[in-house]
């Protein structure tokens, strides 16, 4: 049973706040160097608004018409074959095991806070090794900054929706936002700004083949916290009377936005003091300390903040990973909030070890199957399968299962006449492009 619910902002911000996470400020900007800027930002965004809304508004609704956990809402809104769509609740375990490593790259985060106070690496060089012997030597580090993590995220959880969840997304989504702005105030006023600028939204599509497009479509998935259960856990508490579409599009909103800003000001750093664009994960924990050390002490400032910025959108988007399976078992097995809350942190937390494990040195051999590592098969079958298959199940349930005038009594007074078009893209276009993306993906990780 549910008692205490979201106030509109504080659903908006939290929403938001699991939304803009990791893959906004870390992922986004490195596979969009990697795939060649502009072209792929513009397939990207051209998803999040013909997909992406489409698939936020059915999770959101499955939440706020079923009220409980993802698998009971299911059950509730289509008794006829409740024994069988139930299923497409344990979507929510996804974000369980997306945590696993979340919660490890938000102690590696934590880390170079802690570091960027008194030393920036000199070259791009330096900073490969600082990071490197850190990943396959650093245990301890790891364990003890992972450790960090997850008593935060635990403790947050342990708290509920009002005084944990709301609470931590109130405080942290607005400094976010504030340390961003501030550091693309600086940004404008560097040349190199127009150069961003450029190289984000200038499209050269010879870099885009499908596996491009899987990515994209993929990372916009991801990026809206979607097919995990994460919004519709949320959207449970959200108030009576709420207005699913207004509330899609806010949240759409500040997380592209907070995307494009991310890009646009670690891009003009690169541009300006570092190696350019680089590619791949390294470009937040070695190409920009670099360029922060170019500039000086100011070097050191803006490394702390944009740190803490990252360690800001982490936290708030891992409450919500672990937030659903918290839920499940409070409501389906009556466990107490605390219980739920430590067992599931519990679980990210221990698996983790494993994580951090599986990079050092020494143990990596015997956490390696087919040359892909613990982490990579983790990513691979939560952000390939998993993520596509919610999406999937979301469409499909909304645009099938669930009859459409209970459908369209809460959807088409906000809707209008765009509702027949949102109905169509649910029950066709979505489940289309899931597929396609999914076979990519997989094609892909097996090359
Ligand atoms: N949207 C988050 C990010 O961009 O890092 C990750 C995420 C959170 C994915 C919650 C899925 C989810 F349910």
């Amino acid at each position: 049973m549910k008692i205490a619910r979201f106030g509109r902002i504080g659903f908006i911000l939290a929403a938001a706040g699991s939304a803009v996470g990791l893959g906004n400020i870390w992922k986004f900007p490195y596979i969009t160097g990697e795939y060649g800027g502009g072209a792929f930002v513009l397939i990207y965004m051209v998803t999040v608004v013909l997909i992406g809304v489409s698939v936020m508004m059915a999770e959101m609704l499955i939440g706020y018409m079923g009220r409980m956990d993802t698998v009971s809402s299911f059950e509730k809104l289509a008794p006829a074959k409740k024994h069988l769509w139930k299923f497409g609740g344990f979507q929510a375990l996804a974000g369980l095991f997306v945590m696993t490593f979340y919660s490890v790259v938000i102690g590696w985060i934590f880390h170079y806070i802690a570091t960027s106070l008194s030393t920036l690496p000199s070259s791009v060089k330096e900073a490969e090794t600082v990071f490197s012997a850190m990943l396959h030597q650093g245990f301890w580090t790891q364990l003890f900054y992972h450790t960090l993590s997850f008593g935060i995220i635990t403790y947050v959880l342990t708290r509920g929706i009002k005084g944990g969840i709301e609470k931590l997304n109130l405080v942290l989504m607005p400094s976010l936002v504030l340390i961003l702005l501030g550091m693309c105030l600086y940004a404008l006023t560097l040349d190199t700004f127009a150069k961003s600028v450029d190289f984000m939204f200038t499209s050269d599509f010879s870099k885009i083949d499908s596996n491009a497009f899987a990515v994209a479509v993929g990372h916009a998935f991801f990026t809206l916290s979607l097919g995990m259960g994460a919004i519709m856990t949320y959207a449970a508490s959200m108030e009576k009377n709420a207005n699913i579409v207004t509330n899609t599009l806010w949240v759409v909103f500040l997380d592209t936005f907070i995307a494009i800003l991310a890009g646009l000001v670690l891009f003009t750093f690169l541009f300006e003091y570092g190696s350019g664009p680089a590619k791949g994960p390294g470009l937040v924990f070695i190409s920009l300390p670099a360029a922060f050390f170019e500039m000086g002490v100011l070097g050191n400032f803006f490394a702390v903040l944009f740190f803490l910025a990252l360690a800001f959108a982490g936290l708030t988007s891992a409450v919500s990973l672990t937030e659903p399976m918290v839920q499940y078992f409070i409501d389906r097995f009556s466990w107490s909030r605390l219980k739920a809350s430590l067992s599931m942190g519990l679980f990210f937390y221990l698996v983790g070890v494993v994580v951090i494990l599986s990079n050092i040195k020494e143990t990596k051999e015997y956490l390696t199957w087919g040359s892909k590592s613990l982490f990579d098969w983790i990513d691979f079958v939560t952000a390939s399968i998993m993520l596509p298959l919610g999406g999937l199940i979301m469409a499909l349930f909304i645009g099938f299962a669930v009859e459409k005038s209970r459908v369209a009594s809460v959807m088409q007074p906000h809707l209008g006449f765009t509702f027949e078009l949102w109905y169509f893209t649910l029950r066709y276009v979505t489940p289309l492009a899931m597929v396609v993306v999914m076979v990519n993906l997989y094609m892909e990780f097996f090359k």
